[in-house]
């Protein structure tokens, strides 16, 4: 049977705005997430502190982690490459720091600039300081179902790059199909992998639709006991080092196939619709939600 209670993560304000070419300007930013914790998600990813010259989008995450309203118990999270993203973040009161690598050899050199091998080492002090200052720890694995450079991601290397999170003390880590390249069947076998080395509720999936397998993918999730996944509102986004790989699984969308099947998420549907007109409209184009745009067609 399926999970009865679903946590979905909003990372639109994240992995959605990243790869916007206009720079949005911060109270754009700051409305988007206030509408989203008002539509009620528990965790929304605002902030990214990596270089501005990589990706100049987060360059003003400082500016709208101050300014955000800050609702009780929700987990604003934001992304932390190194030392100096989390000391950014940890001054910006972020509640959740996310070392983000990859299954792909490849994919971890165009995206962070070094190895796998070298990136854990590089979030060893991020994750230690993470401890240290009380913060949540969320490790991401780019590419576990496919790499836009190498191709194949063999099952042992996600296996792998899971354990190694693990073993950095992770609470969470996010299974990523960084370029929406997997259907049911390879879902469930890269996730029971990823079951079989951590905790199953500690476990999310994080698909991008650019094939349009998403939300098939999150069903068949569903089925293995995943109840953890990120979605962006208007399926915003894409990844700056991944080219022609569209945004995240929309919001709306999500929500809608969770009412359908029963599963609380705790999130209100209409509002979440308003906040994906509100953001697209900014962007002067059509939201990405076909539930979004069914909604408010209505
Ligand atoms: P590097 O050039 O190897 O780093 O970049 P470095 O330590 O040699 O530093 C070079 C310069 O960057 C220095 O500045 C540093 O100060 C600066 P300079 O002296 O040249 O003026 N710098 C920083 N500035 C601000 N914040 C920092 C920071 N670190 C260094 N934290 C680095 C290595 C990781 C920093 C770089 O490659 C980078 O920023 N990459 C960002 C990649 C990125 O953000 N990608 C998108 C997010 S991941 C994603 O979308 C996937 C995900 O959604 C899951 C999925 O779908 O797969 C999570
Ligand atoms: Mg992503």
């Amino acid at each position: 049977s399926l999970p009865k209670q679903v946590k979905i993560v909003e990372v639109g304000p994240r992995d959605g705005l990243q790869n916007e070419k206009e720079s949005v300007p911060v109270e754009v930013k700051i409305e988007l997430v206030n509408r989203l914790t008002s539509a009620g998600f528990q965790n929304v990813e605002a902030a990214s502190f990596v270089s501005p010259k990589w990706v100049p989008q987060m360059a003003t995450s400082k500016e709208v982690m101050a300014a955000i309203q800050r609702k009780p118990g929700v987990i604003y999270s934001a992304l932390t490459p190194n030392m100096q993203g989390f000391e950014a973040a940890l001054a910006a009161q972020a509640d959740e720091v996310v070392i983000f690598g990859s299954a792909s050899e490849a994919f971890s050199q165009k995206n962070i600039n070094c190895s796998i091998a070298e990136s854990i080492a590089r979030f060893e002090g991020v994750a230690k300081a993470a401890k240290d200052n009380g913060l949540r720890l969320r490790g991401s694995i780019s590419c576990s179902f496919g790499c836009p450079y190498q191709g194949e991601v063999p099952l042992d290397a996600v296996a792998d790059v899971v354990g190694r999170m693990r073993d950095l003390g992770c609470d969470e880590i996010d299974i990523a199909d960084t370029i929406g390249v997997a259907t049911p069947r390879k879902t469930q076998a890269v996730m029971e992998t990823a079951i079989r080395a951590f905790r199953l509720d500690g476990l999310s999936g994080h698909f991008h639709d650019t094939y349009g397998q998403a939300l098939a993918n999150i069903y068949a999730s569903l089925e293995l006991g995943i109840a953890i996944y990120h979605s962006s509102v208007s399926g915003l986004g894409g990844c700056p080092y991944a080219k022609g790989a569209t945004g995240n699984v929309a919001t709306e969308d999500v929500l809608y196939m969770m009412q359908g099947l029963g599963i609380d998420t705790g999130i209100d549907l209409d509002i979440v619709v308003d906040a994906g007109q509100f953001i697209s409209q900014f962007l002067g184009r059509k939201g990405a939600s076909r539930a979004g745009n069914a909604i408010a067609a209505k």
